[in-house]
């Protein structure tokens, strides 16, 4: 994650944009990941817009998992319970696309994502429940090591639940202070006690930018 040095994670007015995410690309890549997760929000604009056409038979279709590829090199992953993602295609710079739904969405929508070639997991009746989808993760994908990259939603989600072994985070020199803008983890109220990290290394990099990793 690439906040500024008040958490905030909405890059839009910073000048030092490029930089930033240039340094982001190169340090998420020693990772060695096997796929990346991000919300509905932060993957809108890679996502596109298409139209979801309406179905003339109107047969149910079962809410199973629906793989269309499981041997890609790398997995862009989306979390949309209500199926809001108009996908254009089925993969980010070829990455494939896996998107993480309820059962709550509409036939039309699944048959939608078939016609796409998207595949999709089943992560709950209404909410999402993060550990089973893991483990579906693991199990149809193979993916092992997942980079979560943001935005402060699902970040936080990711942390009320205990999922996180490891905090990448290349602080911008930017003070924000925009009020109500996301931050680094956005976190109902009361779901568990603060988490404390351990730092496991400090690197000053390109544009002033300071890559901090900790242990969670
Ligand atoms: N600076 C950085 O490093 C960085 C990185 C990534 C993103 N960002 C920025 O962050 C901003 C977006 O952050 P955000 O917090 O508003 O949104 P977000 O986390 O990208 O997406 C939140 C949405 O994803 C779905 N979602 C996420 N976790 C879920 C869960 N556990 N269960 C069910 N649904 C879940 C929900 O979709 P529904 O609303 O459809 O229910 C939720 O409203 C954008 O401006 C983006 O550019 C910055």
């Amino acid at each position: 994650m690439g906040p500024s040095i008040d958490g905030r994670i909405v890059t839009t007015r910073w000048g030092s944009r490029n930089i930033l995410s240039a340094e982001y690309e190169r340090t998420a890549e020693t990772f060695d990941a096997d796929a990346w997760i991000i919300g509905r929000i932060s993957m809108e604009p890679y996502a596109g817009k298409a139209k979801v056409p309406r179905r003339k038979a109107k047969l149910r279709i079962p809410r199973e998992d629906f793989i269309a590829e499981s041997d890609a090199e790398s997995y862009a992953i989306a979390i949309d319970p209500s199926g809001k993602l108009t996908w254009k295609s089925n993969a980010i710079e070829g990455e494939h696309v896996i998107t993480v739904i309820s059962e709550r969405v509409s036939d039309d929508y699944l048959a939608f994502l078939q016609s796409k070639g998207v595949s999709y997991l089943f992560g709950g009746r209404a909410d999402i429940d993060l550990s089973k989808v893991l483990v579906k993760l693991r199990k149809h994908f193979g993916i092992r090591k997942l980079l979560l990259e943001g935005g402060g939603r699902i970040n936080g989600s990711f942390l009320a639940a205990d999922l996180i072994d490891e905090l990448s985070v290349l602080i911008a020199p930017v003070a924000d202070g925009s009020i109500g803008t996301p931050t680094l983890f956005d976190v109902e109220a009361r779901r568990g006690p603060a988490r404390n990290l351990r730092l496991i290394s400090v690197v000053k990099l390109k544009g002033d930018v300071v890559w901090l990793r900790y242990k969670i």
